[in-house]
């Protein structure tokens, strides 16, 4: 192998994995960086995700700094983003948010984000009659969008226009890229369960609707993981479930039918939206999230995994980390080598 010429894979084409791949591109201008996956664009965990710049509160880096500056970074590169005419193309937009809570104000909070999109305040009393009666508590906040319906074929275009390269296949162990490739970047989601044989990796199923409501212009959160996102292109995500620990795929009438009870309680003009999808994502959660290197089978990998369902808001800051310690072990292997 070439150490002035790396050939590097990425695995997996989800957000994490071609977000990994354009920031490379960046990074190490003229080299040759494939992607490797076995389901792309539409056919992604990401592109069920509705892409809400929201973490959960319990989403967890290997410490708490760490964990803060994967989100500032992230925010960031997806507000330089927002700037530019490429916005739209690359499914980004603002969006305003209320979460509204039954049960405890707390769920209204996010230490997470509080101090970093423009507005994130309690709602007036007069606010928590927007939406039905009931409601005790509640947050307003402004942020942001990534729609991975448009991110993903807009990322995709931009890495192969830069001479990257895409495969598809399955990849069942890092000993079978040993010839080819000097770095792998894991960016597998659930996929490195069985990959890394990781049994802290746990699916938390997700089910969501699609709704065309071209009417709706903010995001809606209630108790009961209840929320409704607006889309650029007018069509709504109607959500959700969180089961740990299913791993089925097939879309499920009772969770379809719960989904759009409690949304149609919480915005009642959504009875009149057309539903014109519903769709199975299954998050890839892990405590912490893996972002670290490691050598498997002779092969030097780089992980990143384990998003949960904040995968899409996170991909560059934790893309970035990776990147560094890929760049790291490219360093040292060309060091060894004078
Ligand atoms: C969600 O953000 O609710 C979600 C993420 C991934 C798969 C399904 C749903």
């Amino acid at each position: 192998m070439d150490s002035n010429n790396p050939k590097i894979a990425v695995i997996g084409a989800g957000v994490i994995g071609m977000t990994v791949g354009a920031m490379l591109q960046q990074e190490l201008r003229n080299t040759n960086i494939t992607v490797i996956a076995e389901g792309f664009k539409e056919d992604t965990v990401s592109c069920v995700a509705a892409g809400i710049f929201r973490p959960g509160t319990s989403f967890k880096g290997p410490t708490k700094e760490v964990t803060k500056k994967w989100i500032n970074e992230s925010w960031y590169y997806w507000q330089d983003i927002l700037k530019t005419p490429e916005a739209p193309l690359a499914g980004i937009m603002p969006v305003s948010s209320y979460i509204f809570s039954k049960e405890n104000y707390f769920i209204t909070r996010n230490h997470l984000i509080e101090d970093l999109v423009p507005i994130y305040r309690p709602v007036e009393k007069d606010e928590l009659k927007l939406c039905g009666e009931g409601w005790k508590y509640g947050s307003y906040f402004s942020t942001i969008k990534i729609g991975c319906d448009r991110y993903l074929p807009w990322v995709e275009k931009s890495f192969i226009e830069k001479g990257g390269k895409i495969e598809n296949g399955r990849i069942d162990s890092f000993a079978s890229l040993r010839s080819k490739y000097d770095l792998v970047f894991n960016c597998t989601g659930l996929g490195a369960k069985v990959l890394c044989n990781d049994h802290d990796l746990v699916s938390v199923r997700g089910q969501i609707a699609k709704a065309k409501a071209p009417w709706l212009k903010m995001a809606f959160y209630g108790d009961y993981d209840t929320y409704i996102i607006p889309g650029i292109d007018g069509v709504a995500t109607l959500g959700g479930v969180r089961q740990y620990d299913s791993y089925n795929k097939e879309v499920c009438k009772y969770d379809a039918a719960a989904i759009l009870e409690r949304c149609y309680d919480f915005i009642p003009s959504l009875r009149k939206a057309e539903i014109v999808a519903h769709r199975v994502g299954l998050r890839p959660h892990r405590m912490p999230v893996r972002v670290e290197p490691e050598v498997v089978d002779g092969v030097k990998v780089v992980h990143c995994y384990g998003h949960g369902g904040y995968g899409v808001m996170c991909a560059p800051g934790t893309a970035r980390d990776a990147i560094k310690m890929g760049v790291d072990i490219l360093r040292s292997n060309a060091r060894s080598k004078i």
